[in-house]
């Protein structure tokens, strides 16, 4: 591996150019650099990120049964609709495996469905778009991509996973009772942090929330993805907005046990903490906040229908009976339990995704119904 691939020095230039006219940068302006800056940052380039020979996986870059019982969600927000057209969004698609995935699940298993829908994707960077133009080339006819305020008055589903996590975020400190924001600086040609006054924005965000870093700890706020989802139920004319990120409620993000935040990095499939190194070559990512989606989507006219771990979430929609059907066209044993082991990843609380990961829906204009999701196991039928 050479040494290009592991950082992108021209990057760390420009960087370094801005904490000095600056006199510092704010953690949240350096984490939108790394990530987001329009030529070198680490979803604007021309790299793997996702999948085996990226930086990390997904779940829908699992397996195609993640992808296919969302369909599942989305003919049943079809029904409620009345069967009529409908719009299924999706932001922040990545390759565009869920996308692919739910497409070809409802073109095989209800066609009426999607003869009527228009599949619109939402995706900042230029580099990933294209790739989801050549992966959905198949159903050129019912795609498009647009930009967010375009969707206004959409009637659907509006679905997004693993896109808040990805969200630049503020890094905060609480020491002798006072909270401090993390600034990177320049020290000895490296980049170094230094506690300052938070931003009157943190201070807002913390009141609003109603709960924050406790003393000692380090943690991060994220108002980026409070605007999002107003933004998200402003927009959404009637339907379900579906939510999939890894990430705690408040209380839980902000407990005394988690003190050193949850601020995460991943290069080639290994996670570290500190975001200082890799620059433009690793992800970085934070845990959702999932009480500040509620509060924010009620604001918004979103009532939360259901919240969720994944694995109680894929269960609903009728995980084991996929799985089922799938191994028994499985003739070869040790394919059929490679399967078995994929698959498990998507639910398996210890090591897997099943539990980290959460699901949050929200509705507007469809009333209370019993959706197809939240079926505990007891109602769900198993071949
Ligand atoms: C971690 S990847 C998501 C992976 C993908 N959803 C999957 O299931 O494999 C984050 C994606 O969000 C996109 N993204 C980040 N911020 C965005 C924004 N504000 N609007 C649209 N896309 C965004 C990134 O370019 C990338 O495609």
């Amino acid at each position: 591996m050479t040494e290009e691939i592991q950082e992108n020095h021209r990057l760390r230039e420009l960087i370094g150019e801005q904490i000095r006219s600056r006199g510092g940068l704010p953690f949240i302006d350096y984490m939108r650099l790394c990530l987001y800056h329009p030529e070198y940052g680490y979803y604007m380039s021309p790299r793997r990120r996702i999948g085996k020979e990226g930086d990390f996986f997904t779940s829908s870059s699992v397996h195609h049964l993640f992808g296919r019982l969302i369909a599942r969600q989305i003919v049943q927000v079809w029904e409620l609709l009345g069967r009529q057209s409908m719009t299924v969004a999706e932001q922040g698609a990545g390759e565009g495996h869920l996308a692919l995935d739910i497409l070809d699940a409802l073109q095989r298993e209800n066609p009426d469905c999607y003869a009527g829908l228009s599949y619109r994707l939402v995706e900042v960077s230029p580099v990933n778009r294209e790739r989801q133009q050549q992966l959905l080339a198949g159903h050129t006819a019912r795609v498009d991509w647009c930009e967010l305020e375009a969707l206004r008055g959409m009637q659907g589903c509006f679905l997004s996973n693993e896109l808040v996590d990805a969200f630049p975020v503020h890094l905060l400190e609480k020491r002798d009772n006072r909270l401090r924001e993390v600034y990177v600086v320049e020290k000895d040609d490296r980049f170094a942090e230094e506690l300052r006054q938070p931003a009157s924005a943190v201070i807002d965000y913390f009141d609003w929330l109603g709960c924050g870093p406790l003393e000692g700890c380090r943690a991060e706020a994220n108002p980026a993805a409070v605007d999002w989802l107003r933004q998200v139920g402003d927009l959404l004319g009637r339907g379900l907005v579906l939510t999939i990120d890894y990430g705690y409620p408040a209380e839980e993000l902000y407990a005394p046990f988690r003190s050193a935040g949850t601020l995460l990095c991943y290069h080639q499939h290994q996670s570290n903490d500190n975001p200082y190194v890799h620059i433009g070559c690793q992800d970085i990512t934070s845990h959702v906040d999932f009480t500040a989606l509620q509060k924010a989507g009620a604001e918004a006219g979103l009532e939360t229908l259901w919240f969720g771990e994944q694995y109680r979430f894929l269960m609903g929609l009728g995980f084991v009976e996929v799985l089922m059907e799938l191994q028994a066209k499985e003739n070869d044993p040790r394919k059929a339990q490679q399967l078995r082991m994929t698959l498990k990843n998507l639910i398996m609380p210890e090591g897997g995704m099943g539990e980290t990961f959460k699901v949050l829906v929200q509705g507007k204009g469809l009333g209370s119904p019993e959706l197809l999701c939240q079926r505990g196991i007891d109602a769900i039928p198993i071949p």
